[in-house]
């Protein structure tokens, strides 16, 4: 497959199959959102407030973030600006250990680099090994993904920061926190001592906004300059900026959420052992399930009933597995119930 599948437009069911908070954002946003004015609407947006509300979030100093349009547009603006070939140079090579975040690879081919995979071992630890055996003189990006998608397994913060000290000078190393709250892990406070590295983050999936487009990268003002270039300077509209700054004053909404998202991924793992399918531990908002020659009969019945979940089957190393969102508890309930219906059903 040479570009992005975008899932199908979906939206009359139970939708647990694109990692989102099913429970939406917090009441606060949708307030701000209605307490815009004409006037707001008709210029082009100021940045100050959301940055600033964003960088006290994540204690760094503002400059060094950049909002993005989602994190996306974050990934594919590092692609171009890291990745596209020069003339009479070797072309930039971009290392993805798989299984990894498609986009990835996706980004990759668009800006003209050459892709390196690393595949993974059986249990998803992170092949820290194989990743430093496959950086040459031409690799000018790491891209790793902690806690991962499609595992939810996280790896080691030490293997980045020894990913950063063995990429040749001039290249970068890109951590995608997009589920870092569900972990309550991050890299951004060794930053200060690994200038090569970009952390980006997405407003997406903990805090409910997928809907409205927000992201970050963080790093140092000298990393982020290129990058910045390649972002169209008003990405982010005016709603967006206004709903992470309400987003942000509304913590517990956010910690309501990771409180039933740890519920909801137990009451699965135990629905998994009870139907004899293999998982794996998470750390983000979603389980990756391997249920094997039941895969179809699994996906299949719970799309009959209304409930999307991902097969992720072609995905390196997960030949017969689904990745199923764990977060809002009640609705984990019915997808479980689900599940058992799809798989006793007579085939
Ligand atoms: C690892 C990872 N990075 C980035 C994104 C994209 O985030 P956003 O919605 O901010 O574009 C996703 C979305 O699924 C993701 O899983």
């Amino acid at each position: 497959m040479s570009h992005y599948q975008k899932p199908p437009e979906l939206y009359d069911g139970l939708r647990l199959h694109q990692n989102e908070n099913t429970g939406g954002c917090s009441p606060r946003v949708l307030a701000a959102l209605a307490a815009l004015r004409a006037d707001q609407v008709g210029f082009y947006p100021p940045y100050a407030g959301a940055t600033s509300a964003i960088a006290t979030y994540l204690g760094v100093p503002a400059d060094q973030i950049t909002l993005t349009n989602g994190l996306d547009e974050g990934i594919m603006a590092l692609a171009v600006a890291c990745l596209r070939p020069s003339p009479g140079s070797a072309v930039p090579e971009a290392i993805v250990p798989e299984p990894a975040f498609e986009i990835f690879r996706f980004d990759t081919a668009v800006a003209g680099g050459r892709l390196v995979q690393v595949m993974p071992h059986a249990d998803f630890s992170f092949p820290l090994t194989e990743v430093l055996a496959a950086i040459t003189p031409n690799t000018r990006v790491v891209f790793l993904t902690n806690p991962n998608n499609p595992t939810g397994v996280s790896m080691p913060l030490d293997a980045i920061r020894t990913l950063a000290a063995g990429v040749p000078d001039g290249a970068m190393v890109f951590v995608d926190e997009a589920y870092a709250e569900f972990a309550g892990e991050s890299f951004i406070q060794d930053l200060p001592s690994y200038p090569n590295v970009v952390v980006g983050r997405t407003f997406s999936k903990a805090f409910g906004l997928a809907g409205l487009r927000i992201g970050c990268l963080v790093g140092s003002p000298d990393t982020l300059d290129p990058i910045r270039r390649a972002i169209p300077v008003y990405s982010v509209n005016v709603a967006a900026a206004a709903a992470i700054q309400a987003a942000l004053g509304d913590l517990d909404h956010v910690h309501e959420y990771l409180r039933q998202v740890s519920e909801s991924r137990e009451l699965l793992y135990q629905a998994c052992d009870r139907l004899g399918l293999k998982y794996w531990r998470s750390r983000a908002n979603f389980v990756l399930v391997c249920a094997d020659a039941r895969t179809d009969q699994l996906v299949n019945g719970a799309f009959a009933r209304g409930v999307y979940i991902r097969n992720r089957s072609t995905e390196p190393g997960c030949a017969g597995c689904i990745r199923i969102g764990t977060g809002i508890v009640e609705h984990t309930r019915r997808c479980i119930a689900v599940m058992e219906e799809a798989l006793c059903a007579a085939p």
